[in-house]
């Protein structure tokens, strides 16, 4: 099964959103399979964030993400990637659609509550920066079956 690492950022914990955030996640269907909150220190934030090293906001991109507690997951779903960032919507809270994470809960581009891999190969990376090997739950849902077909 596909996976996908999602965190909700140092925003999300302090205005109280984590709750909120899980359970989109949950009632759309994917399956949380690892979570742990976690203070993030610059040397991961660097390597997490690596791609984006040489843009202008990354100073104080690194300054955000390691101002506070995140809550760090690992969410299963067929096409997960995809499906969580379309549940999280656009970058800028400020653009993204009604009913997303973003477009309901967030108005600025610096404080866009959670993050979510772009692709499946940035999933594998991250989910190897924020957890270990077994870490990761294989268990199966009495609702699975209610929610995909096959
Ligand atoms: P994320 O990685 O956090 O899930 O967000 P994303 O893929 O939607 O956006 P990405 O391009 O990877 O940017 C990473 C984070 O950097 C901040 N950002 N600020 N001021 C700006 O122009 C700007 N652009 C990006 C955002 O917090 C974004 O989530
Ligand atoms: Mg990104």
């Amino acid at each position: 099964m596909a996976r996908t690492f999602i965190a909700i950022k140092p925003d999300g914990v302090q205005r109280g959103l984590i709750g909120e955030v899980i359970s989109r996640l949950e009632r759309r269907g994917l399956k949380l399979v690892a979570i742990r909150l976690m203070q993030v220190d610059a040397d991961l934030a660097g390597r997490h964030y690596a791609e984006h090293v040489n843009r202008p906001f990354f100073p104080s991109l690194v300054s955000f993400i390691t101002s506070g507690p995140i809550v760090a997951m690992i969410w299963e779903a067929a096409n997960a990637v995809a499906l969580a960032r379309q549940t999280m919507g656009s970058t800028n809270p400020g653009e993204a659609a009604p009913g997303t994470i973003r477009g309901d809960l967030g108005i600025d581009i610096g404080r866009n509550i959670v993050h979510g891999s772009d692709s499946p190969e940035s999933a594998e990376r991250e989910i190897g920066l924020f957890f270990g090997a077994g870490d990761a739950l294989d268990y199966s849902r009495s609702a699975d079956r209610w929610i995909t077909e096959s």
